[in-house]
């Protein structure tokens, strides 16, 4: 076998961002659309990279300097994820790789880590390396941690294992839950948020008062906590209640917006269990957890604030 195509579904936060960048825990879900890698082992000493959702065409680079020098913005998560492979089983292979996604970058679904995932388990097969999901997650957390710095790996651990789980930092806890069909909305703002400055803007917003965000992630974790056992009994009334305690913890975290809080507001005005924003803020996307009967209205009203629905049940 000399090629390889994996796909990895995108994710939503239904509760606990921000916090669980600090060892609190979250639930996070897969959508239906997903990314894909198709990777290839090749004779020419280089790595080459046809990514045309985020307009990369024939990127090469010489396998002596991978990792190395100016790598620009959207090769770095697959090129680092190969290095990091190579590196751990000690390789040095010819390798090509194209990418392909269901869902346009600026969503928020963790088009990043996705395509990560999709490289580190297409190599896994091309090399028999047999990794478990463990290995997996480290070895794509690992990439995720090299390229941006900061991160809980949430998003790592739904593009693996799917579903809907209850994550703890770095994958300290990955547990999958039994969940029916969730009756989820999503609305995207329009609006691209960059997760990283978001995360710095949390801390500096709270330099003099550590103590209150301490408080904040802690509620956030009660929330967390509660929402779990919410949605494990199909309880869609107290997790959309459980929902909006947690959209105001992310208002005082200062990274929710107008457009966001706009669409929430007609979500839950048009009778939605809940809403709120779904993973750094700033953008991206909200969502709701909405009764059959209410689903026609809510949309349309998010609609009319400018929001765009998007399909992500499976
Ligand atoms: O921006 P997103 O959708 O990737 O979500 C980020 C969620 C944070 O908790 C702020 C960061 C993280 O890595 O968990």
């Amino acid at each position: 076998m000399n090629k390889v195509t994996i796909s990895a579904p995108g994710k939503l936060m239904l509760f606990g961002e921000h916090a669980v960048v600090y060892d609190h825990p979250c639930i996070a879900t897969a959508v239906n659309q997903k990314m894909s890698a198709t990777v290839e082992l090749s004779d020419k000493p280089d790595f080459q990279l046809n990514a045309q959702d985020v307009k990369i065409k024939d990127y090469k680079k010489p396998l002596s300097q991978l990792g190395k020098g100016e790598i620009p913005k959207n090769v770095k998560f697959a090129e680092i994820a190969v290095k990091n492979f190579f590196e751990k089983f000690n390789l040095n292979n010819g390798i090509k790789i194209e990418t392909h996604s269901d869902f346009s970058s600026q969503m928020g679904f963790g088009s990043s880590s996705a395509v990560t995932v999709c490289i580190i388990k297409a190599l896994d097969q091309l090399f028999n390396t047999n990794l478990t999901n463990k290995e997996i997650f480290d070895l794509s957390y690992k990439t995720v941690l090299e390229v941006q710095g900061k991160g809980s790996g949430f998003d790592i651990a739904v593009s693996i294992y799917g579903g809907t789980i209850y994550f703890q930092t770095g994958g300290k806890k990955i547990e999958p839950l039994k969940t029916p069909q969730l009756p989820l909305i999503v609305g995207y703002s329009g609006t691209k948020a960059d997760t990283v400055t978001l995360m710095k803007s949390v801390i500096k917003k709270f330099a003099d008062n550590p103590k209150r965000l301490q408080e904040i992630y802690n509620e956030i974790e009660t929330i967390v906590k509660k929402g779990k056992q919410a949605i494990e009994n199909s309880n869609w009334q107290q997790s959309g209640q459980l929902m909006n305690e947690n959209q105001k913890l992310l208002e005082e975290l200062g990274v929710s917006t107008p457009k966001l809080n706009a669409m929430i507001k007609a979500a839950l005005a048009n009778g939605a269990y809940g809403a709120k924003l779904s993973g750094a803020g700033g953008g991206d996307c909200m969502i709701a957890f909405v009764p059959a009967d209410k689903l026609k209205s809510v949309e349309n009203a998010i609609t009319k604030t400018g929001g765009k629905i998007i399909d992500v049940i499976n």
